[in-house]
């Protein structure tokens, strides 16, 4: 197949690239606006690279969705802390650059692939009724769950009501003309290449692994929990994720057409307080050497001083994955020890590289 993937070279782009091109058999085109984390693939075989951005080189994308067999949008930003920074950028990026994406599918009669995340649950109907939702779990099914956003001043929920509305836009256009998609929900993936260290960045504000990965490794600040770290995540291993994606994108039963998946782990649920907890144990058990920085501590601070005002979080997600057990035969196999040793060993061996050629140092220094 001639697959197109449109950020490419993000978290599970590169990861999607990787595992394609392990298995051969494909023509890839992989497009972004950066090619930091896809350097060792670009001049694999079976690989075209485009730096190209979905907002503006809208004529040359459209080459490429022509020739595509299949279009895998993955183009979004998909850091919370910009979803309170700059939710209008979300917005844009989100929605109306990618409907674009969908516009010129549906002109050339080409199958997209498109990510959506499983924050379009938003809050479970137990939070939102006032109920405790640590007593009453409730899986989200794709087709039955209600979709549930707190209040607009809460600007947070921009991001997923962008991708809800794409997800809704995709259903029309199949129910009108039978145009053909199907979905990704992602819930909480992790992995080697998710993001960066703030140490290492001079700042930022990356998704929570690195930032505790941060704190282990540079000890410039304590693991900070956001509101007391009480929501649930599960988190799901990229490779398990990767190998449910490839199975959507090949479509080998040609059973995935108009079907939204939820790709995920529900059984590695913690709490964010438990997960700074279990790394910090990790850490201390399996990779820490003389000369790491102490074992930093574990402190509460307010969404507010952390994100700025407009945030909210999704108290709990929980998958129900049948749909991908029965159409895709799939199965997740790393359970949250694994996915948390797996994870943390990639940042390690980062960071040790990184000591061994003296770029540590100058990194620190840099903040
Ligand atoms: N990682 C997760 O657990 C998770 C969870 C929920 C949803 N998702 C969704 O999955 C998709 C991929 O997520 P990710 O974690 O790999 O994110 P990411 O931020 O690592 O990757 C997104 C990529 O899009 C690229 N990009 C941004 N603007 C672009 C533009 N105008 N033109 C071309 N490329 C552009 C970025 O450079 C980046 O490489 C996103 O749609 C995201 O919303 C991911």
């Amino acid at each position: 197949m001639n697959i197109l993937l449109l950020g490419a070279g993000g978290f599970i782009g590169v990861n999607l690239t990787e595992r394609l091109l392990k298995d051969g058999g494909h023509q890839l085109t992989a497009v972004d606006i950066s090619e930091d984390k896809l350097e060792h693939l670009l001049d694999a075989p079976g690989l075209n690279y485009a730096h190209l951005d979905i907002s503006t080189d809208e004529a040359k994308i459209e080459e490429l969705v022509k020739v595509a067999d299949v279009v895998v949008d993955l183009v979004a930003f998909a850091n919370p802390a910009l979803y309170v920074e700059d939710p209008v950028g979300v917005y844009d990026l989100n929605f109306t650059q990618n409907l674009k994406v969908v516009d010129q599918c549906r002109k050339h009669d080409k199958r997209l692939v498109q990510f959506s995340t499983c924050e379009v649950y938003g809050l479970t109907a137990a939070k939102a009724f006032g109920l405790d939702s640590k007593e009453n779990p409730c899986p989200f099914n794709e087709d039955e769950t209600p979709l549930i956003m707190g209040p607009i001043k809460n600007h947070r929920w921009i991001y997923a009501c962008a991708k809800q509305l794409l997800e809704r836009v995709l259903h029309a256009y199949r129910h009108r003309d039978g145009f053909r998609y199907s979905i990704i929900r992602p819930f909480n993936f992790v992995g080697p290449r998710i993001d960066y260290l703030p140490s290492e960045a001079g700042g930022g504000n990356p998704r929570v692994f690195s930032h505790f990965m941060d704190s282990l490794l540079y000890g410039t600040k304590p693991m900070q929990l956001v509101d007391g770290g009480e929501v649930f995540r599960a988190y799901t291993y990229i490779d398990d994720a990767v190998d449910c994606i490839v199975r959507v994108i090949e479509n080998k039963k040609g059973n995935c057409d108009g079907e939204i998946f939820n790709v995920g782990q529900p059984e590695n649920e913690l709490t964010i307080a438990e997960l700074a907890e279990r790394m910090r144990d990790v850490f201390d058990k399996h990779f820490r050497q003389e000369g790491d920085p102490p074992r930093p501590e574990i402190v509460s601070i307010s969404s507010e001083e952390f994100y700025g005002a407009g945030y909210e979080d999704c108290d709990r997600r929980i998958a129900d994955v049948t749909k991908a057990k029965t159409l895709l035969d799939w199965k997740p196999q790393y359970d949250i020890d694994q996915v948390i040793f797996k994870t943390m060993e990639y940042f390690v061996d980062e960071h040790r590289k990184k000591q061994a050629n003296g770029t540590v140092a100058s990194a620190v220094a840099a903040v």
